[in-house]
């Protein structure tokens, strides 16, 4: 069985990432989606939120397993026996990240592959950040994120619109 990684903040998940997640799932016969939950990441969304989020956009979706990690990758990659791990590429930024996390990985354990998706065109230019960025101005990210998600977004604003304007800050890191 060929089970391959996607790994991520998701914070918050985006149309890109569905899109990447669609196309790999396809290249594997498991793809286990894996939302970093590190306590030393600062996030806008919290791990549960972030769980909860992606589970939501993914329901019903086959050949998929959510789950979330602290640590390293490379023991994610090792405990669930994986063959690679897929990364979306939108921009050459992405690229030196991406390959600097390839290597770094590759030496922690050399049987760890990388497989670099170039996203879609008119995805391209979606990224959590600028989701973030929109919705904490109260523009409408319903065309960047799946319905599920803008519906998450939306809710979190409103419960917490009568909080100090620090506190319903989304833009984080
Ligand atoms: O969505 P992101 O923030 O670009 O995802 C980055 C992620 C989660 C894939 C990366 O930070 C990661 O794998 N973190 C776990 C720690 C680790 O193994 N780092 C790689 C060694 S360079």
């Amino acid at each position: 069985m060929r089970i391959f990684i996607y790994p991520g903040s998701f914070d918050p998940m985006t149309n890109g990432h569905v899109d990447i997640i669609r196309r790999a799932s396809g290249l594997c016969d498991l793809l286990i989606v894996a939302i970093l939950s590190n306590r030393h990441k600062k996030t806008a969304f919290s791990a549960d939120e972030r769980v909860e989020m992606v589970q939501a956009a993914l329901k019903n979706k086959k050949g998929l397993e959510v789950v979330r990690f602290d640590g390293l990758l490379v023991d994610l990659y090792r405990l669930k026996q994986a063959s690679a791990v897929v990364r979306g590429l939108r921009s050459e930024s992405d690229y030196r990240f991406e390959a600097e996390m390839a290597a770094a990985n590759k030496i922690l354990l050399p049987e760890y592959e990388t497989c670099l998706l170039p996203s879609r065109i008119d995805l391209s230019f979606t990224s959590s950040s600028i989701v973030r960025e929109v919705a904490a101005f109260g523009g409408n990210i319903s065309r960047m994120v799946p319905k599920p998600i803008a519906d998450f977004v939306a809710q979190r604003l409103s419960e917490k619109q009568d909080m100090p304007a620090e506190h319903i800050d989304l833009k984080g890191d």
